[in-house]
């Protein structure tokens, strides 16, 4: 049994309401890059997205590097800082390695809130990127959790800005390439709190997906959705 498989059966015998640092530990201690295979990042039609045909502050999904877990994919509509130092939960360090494409503003993070594990489903999204501040998001340009308000700076490796989450996002590894302008995920950076997720929404996501198919891996494609589409509703705080 493969490391990542032994601590992802520990992880769904235990029951977990809260997050917990302690089952993601082993793979977040060195805050090195997790690769888990490259993905081209489609459109609904299944014919490879291009970097250009994001819009500027649109809220886009798709799910890496399981079918369950879903990540954020934003064009930010200017060029990111690069190398940005950031901490996991566990104080391991890491450098953020900065945005993808010509402008290097398209930025990609696992959608799963860092707090309490809030996450966009089919039927309902509490967290999201915003570009303009609202009366409980005080800040323009973060990616807002409505749960208990905490916020991230997508331009900085989704640093934590405000509210009671403990790490930044998960950050998503992009490729870009620049021949055809399509885009590619191909690992993770930082703190990523998948098998608490797998473990605390077990039930919901067996409903969901069916069978063990939310923990299997994607492989060769992953669908790109505006948020707006692939979700019936949207809190807005
Ligand atoms: S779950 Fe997002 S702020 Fe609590």
């Amino acid at each position: 049994m493969e490391r990542r498989d032994f601590i992802r059966l520990c992880a769904t015998s235990c029951a977990a309401t809260a997050v917990s640092f302690s089952d993601d530990a082993l793979a977040a201690a060195d805050a090195k890059p997790r690769l888990y295979g490259k993905v081209q990042l489609t459109d609904s039609t299944g014919q490879p997205l291009r970097a250009a045909q994001l819009a500027v502050g649109e809220n886009y999904v798709f799910h890496y590097p399981f079918e369950a877990t879903p990540c954020f994919l934003l064009n930010l509509g200017k060029p990111t800082p690069q190398n940005v130092a950031l901490k996991t939960g566990d104080g391991a360090a890491y450098q953020w390695p900065g945005g993808v494409g010509a402008q290097r503003a398209i930025v990609a993070y696992s959608a799963i809130c860092s707090h309490q594990l809030t996450y966009p489903t089919r039927q309902i999204s509490f967290i999201s990127y915003r570009s303009q501040s609202t009366a409980r998001a005080s800040r323009p340009n973060m990616i807002h959790c409505c749960s208990e308000h905490s916020e991230y700076d997508p331009a900085a490796g989704a640093k934590v800005m405000g509210g009671p989450a403990p790490q930044p996002l998960c950050a998503i590894l992009l490729e870009h390439d620049r021949s055809s302008d399509a885009l590619f995920a191909t690992g993770t950076l930082g703190g990523e709190l998948f098998n608490t997720f797998f473990s605390k929404y077990e039930m919901r996501l067996s409903l969901e997906h069916g069978g063990g198919r939310a923990q299997q891996r994607v492989a060769g494609k992953t669908t790109v959705s505006a948020l707006a589409q692939f979700c019936k509703q949207q809190v807005r705080c």
